[in-house]
Formats: structure tokens, C-alpha cells, sequence
């Protein structure tokens, strides 16, 4: 396995409307972001991940982009960006741009040009169809409801558009298009920044004549996923942008890729380095959907996590790279949704934290995540995202469906659970703004905040800080294979993983009441060291191990 910076990293997730804002209009910005550089840098993190900062009117903000090469007003400007890019590197720190090119917003000056005619030369930029018997050319259901095309009367035609109307799909069969984008990624690395993070990159190649998805019922929108996902050019458009592109540089690429499967991950983070480094999948991230997708919710269970991950760290052992997360901007808080954010939250955050970084691959950290912040409980009008109000909307205002069900849902699945801002202190709105906050704080922000996690020694923050010091000692925690134990166990994960002499024991507690379990006979040692733990550890090691609610330990034995 060949040793790569970006194996040995730990990233850091920075969603700017959320992070600080410094001039007090209520949004984030970069200047709030520079002032907290050296926050990021006690926490020890390596790379951070900005979420688009780009031109963009915000219609889900700023994953619809109006203008590749500049900054979006409410965040600053290029020079505010090139002192951010500087504080980073100069705190030995790298910058990962999001890249978004599944689609541009419908304010991006080449879908100005290209609504306009159908001879205009930007027509072909993006996806245009004539409708059939005067309905959208096909019955593919957008990702934030509704169907996938929008009417234009213009020129009389429908454009495909996978996400909201105003982010309109680029036309990666244009040979055009993609050298654009390949000549924007390259400005973008001139300047300096060390990688990218690709929005939905696995959807750029749809099947051609773009059939109908498999209809549910009669007359409803459709899933289009099976002509969109992994579609058949995917793989010639990643390897021409890395031989173009990502080749010419020593930077990391991540992928985001829903509805892959470790065969298609083998081959977008290819050891040969043809494609990605590595993809962000989303298998575990649906363990706690129903039949019907995301708001459908149903429990989750720990065996089906095991299966889920093992999966995956089997599947890219010497083929791949995985990345490591369990909450993101469009996910749950990971304490409130695989953890207890009550009465544990603390130690159970530790727990997942633990559980995460011990895994191969590089570890991603979400802004809050750190000192274990936890979903809201709003109300429907307090809400921002569009994803939630469309679908409430066609839920319950159009389809008359069950207010309160609908809420639980969003109240556990909700984009926005994430979205809120980052609390700094325990004063009001919790630091982040001396304005009016675009989206409310959460209310526990008085106990929760950055201010108490510095203060107190047994905190999230400093837990993870000694999580990411670990990676940085033990080269078993980034190149070790992995292997499940205790497979069997309802309360218990646990696994091994192996390196030269060295076997690292993870064994973490996912309930909230004491387990008892036995480790596997046959891990020969000589020596044994106990290198994080959750709470004290009193007895010495035995192969017999009572764990608290949640406790989390890892042990390190040399043979
Ligand atoms: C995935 C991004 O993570 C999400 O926030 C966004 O809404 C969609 N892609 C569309 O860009």
C-alpha cells in the first residue's frame, strides 16, 4: 500500500454561512473563518473542506453557482480568500475548494446565453429536451421534489435540472463544457489550493435518450438514479480531468458519490490513481431510511453498521481509499443520530469519534462535530433549506399528509439539524453573530459551545485532538488492515487492525447499557498499551472486558 499525506490526514468541514460571521449581517464569512484559523490548528486538523463560497444567488446555498472564479458577496472578497488560503498554509495547513459541476445556477452567465435560443452557442451547455404529449420528456422526480425538468417558454423546451429548477445540469457530453471546467480547476489550483471535493461528481454521465424511471404509481415522478448514477461515461470524463487536470498536481480529490457500490469505488479511487483519491458513499448513511428514501425513517441497528462498514474497508483493502464520516451539511448531527445526545452525549460523541478515526481511511471532522453539538427541534417556519420546505410542502400543504409525522422526520433528518450555526460561546447567539443569525442557533448553545470545550480538559474537543495527535504516531491507525470481531455482539463493535507487529484493538460500546464480551482467542502480544479511552480504565488488560454505556477503548499490542 502506497503511502500518501492525504491517507495521514484529518479534515476538517467548514460550511461558511455557519462558521463566523465578522461583520454582523447575520451569515458567515471569511474573515470569521480567518480569525478562527488557530482554533482549527490547536484542534490539530490538516486540511479543511470549504463548502462553496462562490458567486451564487443561494437557492440552496451556494451549491448553485453563478460564477466559477469569484467570491459570493455576503462572504467577501478574492483578497479575503487568498488571506485565508495564506493563514491555512502558513499555520502548515492545506485548503480543499468544493467543486460543483454536476450543474451551474441558472444565473451562471452561460445559462443566460443558453435559455435565450436554440441556436444561441451556450444551447448546448446544458440539457435541453422538446416535451412529450406537452409533458416533460421523461418522469425523473428531482432531488428536492418534484419532477427533474422545468418548462421554459422562451424557446419551448424543458431543461433537466437534477436538483432545484435554479441548478440546471451541465451537459458533460459537450466536449466544451468540460474543458471549461477543466480550465477553471486549474485557475483554481494556480492560485494554490491543495485539492478538491466534488459535488455529486458520479451523476455527470446520463444514460443516453434519458428513459423513464421505474413508476411507483401511475402518474407519479419517478426515481431516475439507474440512468444517472454511475452512468457510462463517468469513468472516460474522471480519467480525461485527471490526465488534464488533477495529475499536474500534488493535491487530494474526494468525490461525492451516492449509489455506489465498492466495485464502482474501486474503480473512481483506483490505487493507480487514475480517477479520485477516494469517494465519499452513502450505504451507511441509509441505514435508518425506509423503503420510501430518507423520510422514511426506521431504526437503525449496529449489525447492520458492521456489515455496512466492514463492507466497504474489506472491499477497498489494497484496491481504494475510504473516507470516514458520519455526519456532514446535508446529515443528522452524528451524536443525536447514532450516539445519545442527552444523557451520553458527551461520551458517546467520544465513542463515535473513536469508532470513526480508528477505521482506515481519512477521517472527515464537521464543523461542531468536535465539541459534540446536536440536532434542533424547530418549527416548520423556522426552517431554511429548500429540500425540507419543498417537501413539506408537497407533504403536507398540496398533499395533505400528517403535520407531525412530517416533522419527526425533519426533526431527526433535516439538513438543517446541521446547518445551524457554530457555537463559539455561551452569550447570544452563541458567539457567531452580533446580527440577526440567518438561521436560528441552536437553544442548548449555553452549555454547548467552544468556549466551555476549551475550558474543560475532559471535553469532545480535547478528545478528538488526541484522536488526531494518534494518527499522527501510529502508523497502524492509517495503514493497518482492518478486520471485525465479535461480529455477533448487540451492543459491542469492535475490530482489529494490523500493521507490521502491531495489532490495534478498538472496541467500542453503541448502547446506553454495560456490556460484557470476550475477544477472540488466538491475538497473540507481548506488550499492551492503552491508548485512548473514554473514561479511566482501571483494570489491567484481559481478554474478558466489561464496558460502560458507550465507553470506548483502544488498545495497542506489539507481538
Ligand atoms: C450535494 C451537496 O452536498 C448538497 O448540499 C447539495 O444540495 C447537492 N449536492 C446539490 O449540489
Amino acid at each position: 500500500m502506497e503511502k500518501a499525506w492525504w491517507k495521514e490526514s484529518v479534515v476538517y468541514q467548514i460550511y461558511p454561512r455557519s462558521f463566523k460571521d465578522s461583520n454582523g449581517d447575520g451569515i458567515g464569512d471569511l474573515q470569521g473563518i480567518i480569525a478562527k484559523l488557530d482554533y482549527l490548528k490547536k484542534l490539530g486538523v490538516d486540511i479543511v473542506w470549504l463548502s462553496p463560497v462562490y458567486k451564487s444567488p443561494n437557492d440552496d446555498n451556494g451549491y448553485d453557482i453563478s460564477d466559477y472564479r469569484d467570491i459570493m458577496d455576503e462572504f467577501g472578497t478574492m483578497a479575503d480568500w487568498d488571506e485565508l488560503l495564506a493563514g491555512l498554509h502558513e499555520r502548515g495547513m492545506k485548503l480543499m475548494m468544493d467543486l460543483v459541476v454536476n450543474h451551474s445556477s441558472d444565473e451562471h452567465a452561460w445559462f443566460i446565453e443558453s435559455r435565450k435560443s436554440k441556436e444561441n452557442d451556450y444551447r448546448d451547455y446544458y440539457i435541453w429536451r422538446p416535451g412529450k404529449n406537452r409533458k416533460e420528456p421523461n418522469n425523473w422526480v428531482s432531488f428536492f421534489s418534484g419532477s427533474a425538468w422545468q418548462y421554459d417558454k422562451a424557446t419551448d423546451e424543458y431543461y433537466l435540472h437534477l436538483f432545484s429548477k435554479k441548478q440546471p445540469d451541465l451537459n458533460w457530453e459537450n466536449e466544451t463544457v468540460r474543458r471549461e471546467v477543466y480550465d477553471m480547476m486549474t485557475w483554481w489550483l494556480d492560485r494554490g489550493i491543495d485539492g478538491f471535493r466534488m459535488d455529486v461528481i458520479n451523476m455527470i454521465s446520463k444514460v443516453e435518450g434519458l428513459p423513464d424511471g421505474h413508476q411507483q404509481e401511475e402518474g407519479e415522478y419517478a426515481w431516475g438514479g439507474d440512468y444517472f448514477l454511475n452512468g457510462p461515461r463517468v469513468h472516460e470524463y474522471l480519467q480525461e480531468m485527471n490526465r488534464e487536470v488533477l495529475s499536474k498536481y500534488d493535491i487530494m480529490t474526494v468525490g461525492e458519490c451516492p449509489g455506489t457500490s465498492v466495485e464502482d469505488a474501486q474503480r473512481y479511487a483506483n490505487s493507480e490513481g487514475t480517477e479520485l483519491n477516494m469517494i465519499f458513499t452513502f450505504e451507511h448513511m441509509d441505514l435508518d431510511a425506509g423503503p420510501g428514501g430518507k423520510w422514511d425513517m426506521r431504526p437503525w441497528q449496529l449489525q447492520e453498521l458492521k456489515k455496512v462498514m466492514s463492507k466497504w474497508q474489506y472491499g477497498l483493502e489494497g484496491k481504494g481509499w475510504n473516507s470516514l464520516y458520519l455526519n456532514n451539511h446535508d446529515q443528522a448531527r452524528m451524536v443525536s443520530r447514532f450516539g445519545d445526545d442527552r444523557e451520553y452525549r458527551v461520551k458517546s460523541a467520544k465513542m463515535l469519534g473513536t469508532f470513526l478515526h480508528m477505521l482506515k481511511g481519512t477521517p472527515y471532522i464537521y464543523q461542531g462535530e468536535e465539541i459534540g453539538m446536536t440536532n434542533v427541534q424547530f418549527d416548520i417556519t423556522e426552517y431554511n433549506d429548500l429540500e425540507i420546505l419543498n417537501m413539506y410542502e408537497e407533504r403536507v400543504t398540496k398533499g395533505g399528509g400528517n403535520h407531525a409525522k412530517v416533522m419527526e422526520a425533519i426533526h431527526a433528518k433535516s439538513r438543517d439539524n446541521a446547518r445551524t450555526p457554530m457555537q463559539w460561546d455561551a452569550g447570544e447567539n452563541a458567539g457567531f453573530t452580533t446580527g440577526i443569525p440567518w438561521l436560528k442557533v441552536n437553544p442548548n448553545c449555553s452549555d454547548i459551545n467552544v468556549e466551555q470545550a476549551l475550558n474543560d480538559p475532559n471535553s469532545v474537543f480535547y478528545y478528538y485532538q488526541k484522536l488526531i495527535k494518534l494518527r499522527k504516531q501510529y502508523e497502524v491507525i492509517v495503514y493497518g488492515t482492518y478486520e471485525l470481531i465479535l461480529k455477533e455482539h448487540l451492543q459491542v463493535y469492535a475490530y482489529t487492525r494490523r500493521f507490521v507487529d502491531q495489532i490495534l484493538l478498538v472496541i467500542n460500546n453503541f448502547s446506553a447499557e454495560t456490556a460484557q464480551c470476550q475477544l477472540p482467542e488466538g491475538i497473540k502480544y507481548k506488550s499492551v498499551e492503552l491508548l485512548i479511552s473514554n473514561e479511566p480504565v482501571k483494570e489491567g488488560f484481559t481478554p474478558s472486558i466489561t464496558l460502560t454505556p458507550y465507553e470506548s477503548r483502544v488498545y495497542l499490542l506489539k507481538q
